[in-house]
């Protein structure tokens, strides 16, 4: 298969990505044909998902701007995906001109595209680098200047945590990053959950696994597990019972199967 001029050396083309299946899924054009079938099976035993992911980003864009209205102005977006419409840095910056972000993937498609993204933007950076190494990520962003860690930062693990098992032990990988957080940081997370669908959940689980991309859905319990050490701002909820996603949902939330939160560090 002949690589794209954007696509990075040494990606794996034959071989599903989860960020490029979510650019997919978003109507983007960084993805291959391997993104693109796993994606429309997906989409066989989900057809919701396009939808849902819209309403993710629209709990993003939402939560950012939440996040401003309470004067934090330094971002940390770990699994940031594939740029988009309406990025963190462009909410950020328009709520205010001196936020900061850092922007992390694993992927490397997902890195270049930042990258070209922002090679204008002396406010915003992306570090290729992974959530299972909260250590390395920490020491990246101290190095690289652009946040300062001893000030409140908003943390965004939106739509990444469902790809770590837990025998990765994702509730210390979290709790490692809210302990290096100042006071008044707050956590912006969203996360798959079998709760409200649990038959699809299941066949959509076995094909990432089979595509070689583990996802892990979380019931509630688990995902408010995540917030420990945080007071709810405003907590946990369906992702359909955010801000105007309930119109996308129609009258059903558990519709959009999956949780959004949002909370503060005391
Ligand atoms: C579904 S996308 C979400 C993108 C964005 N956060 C959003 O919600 O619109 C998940 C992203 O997490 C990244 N990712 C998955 N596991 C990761 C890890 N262990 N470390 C860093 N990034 C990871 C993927 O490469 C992908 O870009």
């Amino acid at each position: 298969m002949d690589r794209p001029t954007w696509a990075p050396q040494g990606i794996d083309l034959t071989r599903a990505s989860a960020a490029r299946m979510y650019d997919f899924f978003l109507g983007g054009s960084h993805n291959f044909e391997v993104d693109r079938e796993a994606g429309r099976r997906a989409l066989e035993i989900l057809p919701d998902l396009p939808k849902i992911m819209q309403a993710n980003r629209a709990f993003i864009r939402d939560a950012v701007r939440h996040a401003a209205a309470s004067g934090v102005t330094q971002f940390l977006d770990i699994g940031s995906g594939i740029p988009t419409f309406g990025n963190v840095h462009e909410i950020a910056l328009e709520a205010s001109p001196d936020s900061r972000v850092v922007y992390v993937d694993h992927d490397p498609v997902a890195v270049a595209h930042s990258q070209a993204l922002l090679a204008d933007v002396p406010q915003a950076d992306v570090v290729e680098a992974d959530l299972l190494r909260p250590k390395e990520i920490l020491s990246r962003v101290q190095e690289g200047g652009l946040l300062d860690l001893d000030r409140p930062v908003a943390l965004l693990l939106v739509a990444v945590l469902h790809f770590v098992e837990e025998s990765a032990d994702p509730y210390a990988l979290v709790a490692e990053l809210r302990d290096a957080l100042a006071p008044g940081s707050v956590l912006v997370l969203s996360h798959a959950s079998q709760d409200t669908r649990p038959e699809e959940s299941a066949r959509i689980e076995e094909l990432y696994a089979r595509a070689g991309t583990p996802f892990v859905m979380r019931t509630r319990p688990q995902v408010e597990r995540f917030f420990e050490g945080f007071t709810p701002d405003p907590g946990v909820m369906l992702i359909a019972e955010w801000g105007d996603n309930a119109q996308a949902a129609g009258d059903d939330p558990g519709r959009f199967s999956g949780y959004v939160g949002v909370g503060r560090k005391p």
